[in-house]
């Protein structure tokens, strides 16, 4: 089958569709050999195209987070962030992104309005040279707006598409395992645009590692990270969250705060690649390591009403490596009054989705005012919540609202300036 001109290669910015510069993901580099090495060295340099998911509201953050990590001109859109980097840049970006759930490499962009040309694009890229027939694959898949409407049908059209190309090239096939998968694949359609992508990330990015169990309603730590950079928060003044439940809030405040990169305890999936650079891994692990920093004592707490939640908070602080770091106490909203003149207070109240819940908690979105008012003079206070009726019951006016989204649920993150 003839190859169409329209596949993107990693290496190549959109809109130049040339050479397939692939072919050094199966290059051995021997040690030894200086000319290998040197090729190994600037193909490490190859601009990849990249794309960061990012929950909705939080798109602009996950830019900033790029452009700290030296990694210019990141494109922010509806749901992620586009930018071209390297090797070195795509395993950091994995590495340090707070607010991005996960991140996606380009391998071709083609229209696609059918399943023979869904067929034909996929089937258009190297997999031979990606992914090798002992190897599991995984396809994920998200569309709108497209003549094709069945995301499961696509995946398996463009999982179809990969083992025939590899089976022709190779002789046999990889298997598919959905669950844990040496390769996911992401297939994306938007108006009859087909974007296919290695996910760098495997597990979803908000997946740190250090949530053991889950209690009620845990905060998505990808979430948790945006309303602390929402608040620009910079750990030189005191962080407080008087309802904290398991302790997200905390937690990501703490890990900006101790410079501990979100992804420190876990693994991605670009480790599982045929190109997986091992040593310029560990020296971008090992640099991360070298900045973590202690966390003066009473810098950032967590208070809660729930033993069993902080119970959870304490064993989630600890796995993250702040152990001793986070001060937890049991106490109800009510009795919180922060000491210091000045911080910032985040609140993550229940909100109430089942009928007549809304009622009861009328009574604790009242309390939330009065106490930010009455308690927290000098602070600054935020609230998220996803019920905008509830808010009103706070009786203070927001200063700024800022729209974010949990899953499918909008929230508003409320600042309040507490004078
Ligand atoms: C939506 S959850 C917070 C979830 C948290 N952000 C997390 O990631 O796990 C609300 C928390 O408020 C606590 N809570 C409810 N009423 C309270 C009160 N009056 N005083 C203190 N905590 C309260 C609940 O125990 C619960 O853990």
């Amino acid at each position: 089958m003839d190859k169409p001109n329209h596949i993107l290669r990693p290496g190549k910015r959109p809109g130049t569709y040339k050479k397939h510069v692939t072919e050094h993901i199966y290059e051995p580099p021997a040690a030894s050999n200086s000319e290998v090495a040197r090729v190994a060295a600037k193909q490490q340099n190859l601009p990849l195209n990249c794309f960061a998911a990012v929950p909705r509201g939080a798109e602009e953050l996950a830019a900033a987070e790029l452009a700290a990590l030296g990694i210019q001109d990141a494109k922010p859109g509806k749901g992620g962030v586009a930018f071209v980097t390297d090797r070195a840049g795509l395993y950091r970006a994995n590495l340090w992104l707070r607010t991005a759930s996960r991140v996606l490499v380009q391998l071709a962009l083609f229209p696609c309005s059918s399943p023979a040309e869904l067929y034909a694009g996929a089937y258009a890229i190297a997999w031979q040279e990606l992914i090798t027939p002992d190897m599991t694959l995984a396809v994920d898949c998200s569309l709108r707006d497209s003549a094709l409407t069945h995301s499961g049908f696509v995946a398996l059209k463009t999982k179809d598409a990969i083992v025939d190309r590899i089976r022709e090239s190779c002789g046999s096939r990889p298997n598919v395992d959905t669950a844990a998968p040496d390769v996911r694949i992401n297939v994306h359609l938007h108006k009859n645009i087909c974007t296919i992508s290695l996910d760098s990330s495997g597990d979803s990015l908000d997946r740190r590692g250090y949530r053991l169990e889950r209690n009620e309603a845990p905060l998505r730590e990808t979430l948790a990270a945006a309303v602390v950079a929402l608040t620009g928060w910079d750990g030189t003044i005191p962080l407080a969250d008087p309802m904290c439940g398991s302790g997200t809030i905390p937690v990501e405040a703490a890990l900006v705060a101790a410079q501990i990169p979100p992804g420190l305890q876990r693994q991605f999936g670009f480790q599982h690649w045929l190109d997986f650079d091992s040593g310029l891994w560990a020296d971008i692990c090992a640099e991360a390591e070298a900045g973590i920093r202690r966390l003066p004592v009473g810098l950032v707490t967590g208070y809660d009403l729930d033993n069993k939640a902080l119970l959870l908070a304490g064993r989630n602080c600890s796995k993250a490596g702040l152990e001793g770091q986070i001060h937890f106490f049991h106490a109800a909203l009510q009795e919180f009054s922060p000491e210091g003149d000045t911080g910032v207070v985040i609140i993550n109240p229940p909100y109430g989705k089942r009928l007549g819940e809304e009622e009861d908690l009328r009574e604790l979105y009242c309390q939330i005012g009065d106490v930010m008012k009455k308690q927290c003079r000098g602070w600054t206070g935020y609230v998220l919540t996803g019920n905008l009726e509830l808010a009103k019951y706070i009786g203070l006016k927001a200063s700024r609202r800022y729209v974010l989204f949990n899953g499918a649920i909008e929230c508003r993150l409320l600042k309040y300036d507490l004078y």
